[in-house]
Protein backbone atom coordinates (compact mmCIF):
# COMPACT_ATOMS: atom_id res chain seq x y z
CA UNK A 1 0.00 0.00 0.00
CA UNK A 2 1.04 3.22 -1.06
CA UNK A 3 2.16 5.81 1.44
CA UNK A 4 3.24 9.52 1.55
CA UNK A 5 7.44 8.41 1.31
CA UNK A 6 6.62 6.74 -2.08
CA UNK A 7 6.63 9.95 -2.99
CA UNK A 8 9.49 12.70 -3.65
CA UNK A 9 8.72 16.49 -3.83
CA UNK A 10 11.24 17.86 -6.93
CA UNK A 11 11.92 21.95 -6.06
CA UNK A 12 15.50 24.10 -7.00
CA UNK A 13 17.14 21.11 -8.48
CA UNK A 14 16.64 19.33 -4.71
CA UNK A 15 14.46 16.35 -3.54
CA UNK A 16 12.22 16.55 -0.45
CA UNK A 17 10.20 14.43 1.41
CA UNK A 18 6.75 15.53 0.36
CA UNK A 19 5.96 17.52 3.53
CA UNK A 20 5.74 20.68 4.33
CA UNK A 21 5.09 22.05 8.15
CA UNK A 22 3.10 25.37 7.13
CA UNK A 23 4.05 28.53 8.93
CA UNK A 24 2.17 30.05 11.88
CA UNK A 25 2.65 32.97 13.50
CA UNK A 26 3.20 34.64 16.06
CA UNK A 27 6.01 31.93 16.45
CA UNK A 28 3.67 28.72 17.21
CA UNK A 29 5.81 27.49 14.01
CA UNK A 30 8.93 28.20 15.91
CA UNK A 31 12.50 27.67 14.27
CA UNK A 32 12.69 24.23 16.57
CA UNK A 33 9.65 23.23 14.88
CA UNK A 34 10.83 24.16 11.33
CA UNK A 35 14.48 22.35 11.94
CA UNK A 36 12.72 19.24 12.83
CA UNK A 37 10.64 19.61 9.55
CA UNK A 38 14.44 20.31 7.64
CA UNK A 39 16.48 17.12 9.41
CA UNK A 40 13.97 14.58 8.78
CA UNK A 41 13.70 16.03 4.92
CA UNK A 42 11.00 17.86 4.39
CA UNK A 43 9.97 21.80 4.69
CA UNK A 44 9.54 23.69 7.67
CA UNK A 45 8.66 27.29 7.92
CA UNK A 46 8.87 29.59 10.42
CA UNK A 47 6.93 33.09 10.41
CA UNK A 48 8.24 36.34 10.33
CA UNK A 49 4.87 37.91 12.31
CA UNK A 50 5.80 40.36 14.54
CA UNK A 51 9.17 39.49 14.27
CA UNK A 52 10.42 41.74 16.70
CA UNK A 53 9.05 40.24 19.58
CA UNK A 54 10.13 37.30 18.62
CA UNK A 55 13.82 38.02 18.71
CA UNK A 56 13.10 40.16 21.94
CA UNK A 57 11.75 36.80 23.36
CA UNK A 58 14.24 34.95 21.75
CA UNK A 59 17.50 36.80 22.18
CA UNK A 60 16.66 39.49 24.57
CA UNK A 61 16.68 42.15 22.35
CA UNK A 62 15.53 45.49 22.84
CA UNK A 63 13.11 46.16 19.68
CA UNK A 64 9.90 46.64 21.49
CA UNK A 65 10.83 48.68 24.32
CA UNK A 66 12.79 50.80 21.71
CA UNK A 67 9.92 51.18 19.74
CA UNK A 68 7.58 52.13 22.34
CA UNK A 69 9.81 54.60 23.87
CA UNK A 70 10.04 56.56 20.53
CA UNK A 71 6.09 56.13 20.28
CA UNK A 72 5.59 57.39 23.89
CA UNK A 73 3.18 60.22 24.48
CA UNK A 74 -0.44 61.33 25.30
CA UNK A 75 -2.46 58.45 24.34
CA UNK A 76 -4.73 59.86 22.47
CA UNK A 77 -8.49 58.58 22.19
CA UNK A 78 -9.11 58.36 18.38
CA UNK A 79 -8.95 55.35 15.68
CA UNK A 80 -6.09 56.79 14.37
CA UNK A 81 -2.18 55.72 15.40
CA UNK A 82 0.86 57.50 13.40
CA UNK A 83 3.44 55.48 14.56
CA UNK A 84 5.73 53.97 11.90
CA UNK A 85 8.08 51.10 12.18
CA UNK A 86 11.77 52.17 12.35
CA UNK A 87 12.77 49.86 8.80
CA UNK A 88 16.53 49.43 10.05
CA UNK A 89 15.51 47.74 12.98
CA UNK A 90 12.91 45.62 11.72
CA UNK A 91 15.68 44.57 9.29
CA UNK A 92 17.90 44.19 11.73
CA UNK A 93 14.96 41.63 14.14
CA UNK A 94 13.79 39.77 10.62
CA UNK A 95 17.82 39.20 10.08
CA UNK A 96 18.46 37.67 13.69
CA UNK A 97 15.47 35.58 13.02
CA UNK A 98 16.39 34.48 9.92
CA UNK A 99 19.71 33.54 10.27
CA UNK A 100 19.53 32.09 13.55
CA UNK A 101 17.36 29.63 12.54
CA UNK A 102 19.51 28.81 9.20
CA UNK A 103 22.56 28.37 11.69
CA UNK A 104 21.05 25.85 13.32
CA UNK A 105 19.79 24.35 10.30
CA UNK A 106 20.70 20.07 9.95
CA UNK A 107 19.81 17.52 7.57
CA UNK A 108 18.75 17.38 3.97
CA UNK A 109 15.45 19.72 4.12
CA UNK A 110 14.69 23.58 4.26
CA UNK A 111 13.86 26.21 6.13
CA UNK A 112 11.20 28.55 4.68
CA UNK A 113 9.43 31.71 6.20
CA UNK A 114 5.66 32.56 5.94
CA UNK A 115 5.58 36.33 4.67
CA UNK A 116 1.76 37.20 5.48
CA UNK A 117 0.63 40.56 3.13
CA UNK A 118 -1.59 41.67 5.65
CA UNK A 119 0.82 42.55 8.39
CA UNK A 120 0.56 46.23 6.69
CA UNK A 121 2.92 47.47 9.84
CA UNK A 122 1.90 51.41 8.81
CA UNK A 123 3.64 51.76 5.43
CA UNK A 124 2.67 48.02 3.34
CA UNK A 125 4.98 48.45 0.56
CA UNK A 126 7.84 49.55 2.40
CA UNK A 127 7.95 47.02 5.34
CA UNK A 128 6.92 44.25 3.16
CA UNK A 129 10.06 45.28 1.01
CA UNK A 130 12.07 44.95 3.99
CA UNK A 131 10.80 41.70 5.71
CA UNK A 132 11.69 40.07 2.31
CA UNK A 133 14.99 41.65 1.80
CA UNK A 134 16.02 40.59 5.03
CA UNK A 135 14.77 36.99 4.67
CA UNK A 136 17.05 36.34 1.03
CA UNK A 137 19.84 38.17 3.21
CA UNK A 138 19.77 36.02 6.21
CA UNK A 139 20.13 32.88 4.32
CA UNK A 140 16.46 31.84 4.11
CA UNK A 141 15.77 28.97 1.79
CA UNK A 142 12.47 29.74 0.45
CA UNK A 143 9.59 32.49 1.58
CA UNK A 144 6.08 31.20 1.23
CA UNK A 145 3.92 34.51 0.53
CA UNK A 146 0.57 34.47 2.13
CA UNK A 147 -2.22 36.31 3.76
CA UNK A 148 -2.93 38.71 0.73
CA UNK A 149 -2.69 39.04 -3.33
CA UNK A 150 1.00 39.74 -2.97
CA UNK A 151 0.39 41.22 -6.48
CA UNK A 152 3.74 43.35 -6.40
CA UNK A 153 5.13 41.42 -3.88
CA UNK A 154 8.09 39.70 -6.60
CA UNK A 155 9.09 43.58 -7.89
CA UNK A 156 10.06 44.60 -4.83
CA UNK A 157 12.48 42.38 -4.56
CA UNK A 158 13.64 41.93 -7.79
CA UNK A 159 16.90 43.52 -7.08
CA UNK A 160 17.66 41.46 -4.24
CA UNK A 161 20.81 38.99 -5.49
CA UNK A 162 18.88 35.85 -3.98
CA UNK A 163 15.15 36.41 -6.50
CA UNK A 164 16.22 33.93 -8.63
CA UNK A 165 18.35 31.11 -6.65
CA UNK A 166 16.08 31.09 -3.17
CA UNK A 167 12.86 29.21 -3.53
CA UNK A 168 9.69 31.58 -3.63
CA UNK A 169 6.19 30.49 -3.75
CA UNK A 170 2.63 31.81 -3.07
CA UNK A 171 -0.31 30.21 -1.27
CA UNK A 172 -3.64 30.72 -2.99
CA UNK A 173 -7.56 29.74 -2.54
CA UNK A 174 -8.42 29.77 -5.92
CA UNK A 175 -7.31 29.76 -9.44
CA UNK A 176 -8.56 33.13 -10.05
CA UNK A 177 -6.11 34.70 -6.97
CA UNK A 178 -3.22 32.62 -9.15
CA UNK A 179 -4.20 34.05 -12.35
CA UNK A 180 -3.92 37.91 -11.31
CA UNK A 181 -0.53 36.90 -9.53
CA UNK A 182 1.08 35.05 -12.45
CA UNK A 183 0.16 38.09 -14.55
CA UNK A 184 2.58 40.20 -12.46
CA UNK A 185 5.40 37.75 -11.73
CA UNK A 186 5.66 37.80 -15.67
CA UNK A 187 6.13 41.51 -15.43
CA UNK A 188 9.77 40.42 -13.47
CA UNK A 189 10.11 36.84 -15.49
CA UNK A 190 9.88 35.16 -12.33
CA UNK A 191 7.45 32.74 -11.98
CA UNK A 192 6.56 31.33 -8.50
CA UNK A 193 9.32 27.88 -7.48
CA UNK A 194 5.45 26.18 -5.62
CA UNK A 195 2.48 27.08 -5.02
CA UNK A 196 0.53 26.13 -2.16
CA UNK A 197 -3.20 25.70 -2.25
CA UNK A 198 -5.21 26.10 1.03
CA UNK A 199 -8.62 24.87 1.14
CA UNK A 200 -11.12 25.74 3.17
CA UNK A 201 -10.53 23.41 6.49
CA UNK A 202 -6.85 25.32 7.49
CA UNK A 203 -6.17 27.22 10.30
CA UNK A 204 -5.35 30.68 10.15
CA UNK A 205 -7.00 33.24 8.07
CA UNK A 206 -8.89 32.30 5.60
CA UNK A 207 -9.05 32.81 2.05
CA UNK A 208 -13.03 32.15 2.24
CA UNK A 209 -16.33 33.85 3.28
CA UNK A 210 -17.78 32.91 6.70
CA UNK A 211 -20.92 31.39 4.95
CA UNK A 212 -19.29 29.87 2.29
CA UNK A 213 -16.07 28.04 3.12
CA UNK A 214 -18.56 25.10 3.54
CA UNK A 215 -19.03 25.04 -0.23
CA UNK A 216 -15.07 24.65 -1.32
CA UNK A 217 -13.75 21.55 -1.43
CA UNK A 218 -10.15 21.43 -1.46
CA UNK A 219 -9.35 18.33 -4.40
CA UNK A 220 -11.94 21.01 -6.82
CA UNK A 221 -9.25 23.61 -6.14
CA UNK A 222 -6.40 21.91 -6.39
CA UNK A 223 -7.49 21.01 -9.73
CA UNK A 224 -8.57 24.11 -11.27
CA UNK A 225 -5.22 25.52 -10.02
CA UNK A 226 -3.25 22.29 -12.05
CA UNK A 227 -5.60 22.93 -15.29
CA UNK A 228 -4.87 26.91 -14.86
CA UNK A 229 -1.10 25.83 -14.51
CA UNK A 230 -1.17 23.58 -17.67
CA UNK A 231 -3.39 25.74 -19.70
CA UNK A 232 -0.86 28.64 -19.41
CA UNK A 233 1.91 25.85 -20.01
CA UNK A 234 3.71 26.57 -16.55
CA UNK A 235 5.25 23.64 -14.43
CA UNK A 236 5.12 24.37 -11.04
CA UNK A 237 4.68 22.29 -7.81
CA UNK A 238 1.33 22.24 -6.61
CA UNK A 239 0.83 22.15 -2.97
CA UNK A 240 -2.24 21.39 -0.88
CA UNK A 241 -2.95 22.16 2.29
CA UNK A 242 -6.16 22.33 4.46
CA UNK A 243 -7.41 19.18 6.60
CA UNK A 244 -4.95 16.87 5.72
CA UNK A 245 -5.31 14.86 8.40
CA UNK A 246 -3.26 11.32 8.17
CA UNK A 247 -0.58 10.32 5.43
CA UNK A 248 -3.05 8.86 3.91
CA UNK A 249 -4.92 11.65 3.05
CA UNK A 250 -1.77 13.22 1.76
CA UNK A 251 -1.25 9.90 -0.56
CA UNK A 252 -4.64 11.15 -1.58
CA UNK A 253 -3.28 14.44 -3.16
CA UNK A 254 0.23 13.24 -4.27
CA UNK A 255 -1.56 10.62 -6.26
CA UNK A 256 -3.51 12.91 -8.05
CA UNK A 257 -0.34 15.00 -9.09
CA UNK A 258 0.43 17.04 -6.08
CA UNK A 259 4.06 17.84 -5.52
CA UNK A 260 3.57 17.63 -1.86
CA UNK A 261 1.10 18.84 1.08
CA UNK A 262 1.55 21.57 3.52
CA UNK A 263 0.05 20.36 6.98
CA UNK A 264 0.03 21.98 10.10
CA UNK A 265 -2.37 21.64 13.04
CA UNK A 266 -1.56 18.23 13.83
CA UNK A 267 2.01 19.85 14.77
CA UNK A 268 0.48 22.12 16.95
CA UNK A 269 0.29 20.07 20.46
CA UNK A 270 3.74 18.63 18.95
CA UNK A 271 6.75 19.69 21.88
CA UNK A 272 8.21 21.90 19.56
CA UNK A 273 5.41 23.65 18.54
CA UNK A 274 5.48 27.70 20.33
CA UNK A 275 2.18 27.57 21.68
CA UNK A 276 2.10 27.08 25.75
CA UNK A 277 1.73 23.85 26.94
CA UNK A 278 -1.77 24.42 28.82
CA UNK A 279 -2.73 25.76 25.04
CA UNK A 280 -1.45 22.19 23.55
CA UNK A 281 -4.45 20.49 26.12
CA UNK A 282 -6.69 22.98 24.90
CA UNK A 283 -6.69 21.84 21.96
CA UNK A 284 -6.10 17.92 22.51
CA UNK A 285 -9.41 18.50 24.33
CA UNK A 286 -11.47 20.02 21.79
CA UNK A 287 -14.80 19.27 20.50
CA UNK A 288 -16.25 20.14 16.74
CA UNK A 289 -18.55 22.20 18.66
CA UNK A 290 -15.85 23.92 19.88
CA UNK A 291 -14.58 25.27 16.32
CA UNK A 292 -15.77 28.42 14.55
CA UNK A 293 -15.03 30.11 11.43
CA UNK A 294 -15.36 33.99 12.41
CA UNK A 295 -14.83 37.95 11.39
CA UNK A 296 -12.81 38.58 14.31
CA UNK A 297 -9.19 39.24 12.84
CA UNK A 298 -8.73 42.97 12.18
CA UNK A 299 -7.26 42.13 9.05
CA UNK A 300 -10.81 41.59 7.11
CA UNK A 301 -9.75 37.70 6.58
CA UNK A 302 -12.30 35.21 7.88
CA UNK A 303 -10.51 33.22 10.80
CA UNK A 304 -10.45 29.73 12.43
CA UNK A 305 -10.07 29.48 16.02
CA UNK A 306 -11.63 28.07 19.62
CA UNK A 307 -14.58 29.43 20.59
CA UNK A 308 -13.26 29.67 23.87
CA UNK A 309 -10.33 31.64 22.58
CA UNK A 310 -9.57 34.57 25.52
CA UNK A 311 -9.22 37.07 22.95
CA UNK A 312 -12.80 37.29 21.62
CA UNK A 313 -14.68 39.82 23.87
CA UNK A 314 -11.37 41.09 25.36
CA UNK A 315 -11.20 44.80 25.74
CA UNK A 316 -7.55 45.12 25.90
CA UNK A 317 -6.17 48.77 25.39
CA UNK A 318 -4.78 49.05 21.65
CA UNK A 319 -1.44 48.58 22.01
CA UNK A 320 -0.21 49.55 18.74
CA UNK A 321 2.72 52.00 19.90
CA UNK A 322 4.30 48.97 20.80
CA UNK A 323 2.81 46.46 18.70
CA UNK A 324 0.57 47.68 15.59
CA UNK A 325 1.78 45.18 12.99
CA UNK A 326 -1.50 45.22 11.60
CA UNK A 327 -2.11 49.18 10.99
CA UNK A 328 -2.49 50.43 7.62
CA UNK A 329 -1.00 53.21 5.53
CA UNK A 330 -3.66 56.03 7.65
CA UNK A 331 -2.49 54.20 11.03
CA UNK A 332 -5.62 52.38 10.96
CA UNK A 333 -6.85 48.71 12.81
CA UNK A 334 -10.58 47.45 12.31
CA UNK A 335 -9.92 47.00 16.29
CA UNK A 336 -9.11 50.05 17.01
CA UNK A 337 -12.37 51.48 15.48
CA UNK A 338 -14.32 48.25 17.93
CA UNK A 339 -12.25 49.81 20.50
CA UNK A 340 -13.50 53.12 20.23
CA UNK A 341 -17.10 52.57 19.77
CA UNK A 342 -17.40 50.05 22.83
CA UNK A 343 -19.09 52.29 25.55
CA UNK A 344 -17.89 52.38 28.88
CA UNK A 345 -20.54 50.35 31.37
CA UNK A 346 -22.84 52.55 33.13
CA UNK A 347 -21.93 50.92 36.83
CA UNK A 348 -18.71 50.16 36.58
CA UNK A 349 -17.41 52.85 34.22
CA UNK A 350 -14.93 50.10 32.62
CA UNK A 351 -15.25 49.56 28.82
CA UNK A 352 -17.74 46.70 27.80
CA UNK A 353 -16.46 43.69 26.22
CA UNK A 354 -15.45 44.78 22.76
CA UNK A 355 -17.43 42.16 20.98
CA UNK A 356 -16.91 42.31 16.68
CA UNK A 357 -12.93 42.21 16.30
CA UNK A 358 -9.63 41.59 18.80
CA UNK A 359 -6.84 43.20 19.39
CA UNK A 360 -4.71 40.43 17.39
CA UNK A 361 -1.48 41.56 18.13
CA UNK A 362 -1.80 41.42 21.53
CA UNK A 363 -3.39 38.46 21.76
CA UNK A 364 -1.65 36.32 18.87
CA UNK A 365 1.47 37.86 20.87
CA UNK A 366 0.62 35.98 24.00
CA UNK A 367 -1.23 32.99 22.32
CA UNK A 368 -4.61 33.90 23.68
CA UNK A 369 -6.11 33.44 19.86
CA UNK A 370 -6.40 29.53 19.47
CA UNK A 371 -6.50 29.79 15.96
CA UNK A 372 -6.56 25.85 14.42
CA UNK A 373 -7.56 23.93 11.49
CA UNK A 374 -11.17 22.43 11.79
CA UNK A 375 -9.70 18.93 12.62
CA UNK A 376 -8.50 20.47 15.57
CA UNK A 377 -11.00 17.68 17.21
CA UNK A 378 -9.49 15.08 16.17
CA UNK A 379 -5.64 15.50 17.93
CA UNK A 380 -7.30 13.40 20.80
CA UNK A 381 -6.92 10.66 18.00
CA UNK A 382 -3.16 11.17 17.38
CA UNK A 383 -2.16 10.43 21.45
CA UNK A 384 -2.60 9.10 24.75
CA UNK A 385 -3.96 10.69 27.82
CA UNK A 386 -1.12 10.40 31.06
CA UNK A 387 -2.15 8.99 34.22
CA UNK A 388 -2.31 12.61 35.21
CA UNK A 389 -5.15 12.96 33.07
CA UNK A 390 -3.24 15.09 30.77
CA UNK A 391 -2.64 14.43 26.78
CA UNK A 392 0.55 13.27 26.17
CA UNK A 393 2.73 15.60 23.87
CA UNK A 394 4.38 13.63 21.08
CA UNK A 395 7.78 14.72 19.39
CA UNK A 396 7.76 16.57 15.88
CA UNK A 397 9.78 13.56 14.47
CA UNK A 398 6.50 10.93 15.65
CA UNK A 399 4.12 13.42 13.88
CA UNK A 400 6.10 13.39 10.71
CA UNK A 401 7.07 9.81 10.44
CA UNK A 402 3.74 9.20 10.89
CA UNK A 403 2.78 11.14 7.81
CA UNK A 404 5.39 10.01 6.10
CA UNK A 405 5.29 6.24 6.82
CA UNK A 406 1.43 5.44 7.88
CA UNK A 407 -0.91 3.37 5.40
CA UNK A 408 -4.72 3.24 5.46
CA UNK A 409 -5.75 6.45 7.71
CA UNK A 410 -3.84 4.66 10.51
CA UNK A 411 -2.15 6.95 12.65
CA UNK A 412 0.06 5.19 15.38
CA UNK A 413 0.16 6.78 19.02
CA UNK A 414 3.33 7.93 20.53
CA UNK A 415 4.94 5.80 23.13
CA UNK A 416 5.10 7.26 26.46
CA UNK A 417 8.50 6.26 26.71
CA UNK A 418 10.01 6.23 23.27
CA UNK A 419 8.60 8.58 20.26
CA UNK A 420 10.55 6.06 17.99
CA UNK A 421 8.12 3.39 17.70
CA UNK A 422 7.45 4.33 14.40
CA UNK A 423 10.92 3.77 13.12
C1 LIG B 1 -2.11 27.63 14.77
C2 LIG B 1 -2.05 27.96 13.31
C3 LIG B 1 -1.51 29.17 12.90
C4 LIG B 1 -1.40 29.47 11.53
N1 LIG B 1 -0.81 30.64 11.16
C5 LIG B 1 -0.59 30.89 9.85
C6 LIG B 1 0.15 32.03 9.46
O1 LIG B 1 0.65 32.80 10.28
N2 LIG B 1 0.32 32.24 8.12
C7 LIG B 1 -0.19 31.38 7.18
O2 LIG B 1 -0.02 31.60 5.98
N3 LIG B 1 -0.89 30.28 7.54
C8 LIG B 1 -1.07 30.01 8.84
N4 LIG B 1 -1.71 28.86 9.21
C9 LIG B 1 -2.10 27.89 8.16
C10 LIG B 1 -1.08 26.75 8.03
O3 LIG B 1 0.18 27.23 7.65
C11 LIG B 1 -1.51 25.65 7.05
O4 LIG B 1 -1.51 26.06 5.72
C12 LIG B 1 -2.87 25.03 7.35
O5 LIG B 1 -3.27 25.17 8.68
C13 LIG B 1 -2.82 23.54 6.97
O6 LIG B 1 -4.00 22.90 7.34
P1 LIG B 1 -4.09 21.93 8.63
O7 LIG B 1 -3.84 22.82 9.80
O8 LIG B 1 -5.46 21.39 8.56
O9 LIG B 1 -3.03 20.89 8.50
C14 LIG B 1 -1.86 28.55 10.58
C15 LIG B 1 -2.42 27.33 11.00
C16 LIG B 1 -2.51 27.03 12.34
C17 LIG B 1 -3.09 25.72 12.75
Amino acid sequence: MTCVDDFRLDLGGKQYIPLMVGGMGVDISTSRLALEAARLGGIGHISDALSMSVTDRLYRTGYLKSRTLRNRGPLNDTNQRDVPFDLGELREATMLHVSKTMESKRGPGAVFVNVMEKLTMSAPRETLKVRLDAALDGGIDGITLSAGLHLGSLELIAENPRFRDAQLGIIVSSARALALFLRRARRVERMPDYVVVEGPLAGGHLGFGTDDWQQADLMTIVREVMDLLAKEGLSIPVIPAGGIFTGTDAVNFLERGAAAVQVATRFTVTKECGLPDNVKQIYLGAGLADVEVNTQSPTGYPMRMLKSSPAIGSNIRPNCETLGFILDAEGHCKYLDSYYATSDDPETGRKLPVIDKVCLCTHMNAFRVYTCGHYVYRLKETTRLEDDGRYHLPDAEHVFWDYQFSQDHRIALPSTRSETALA
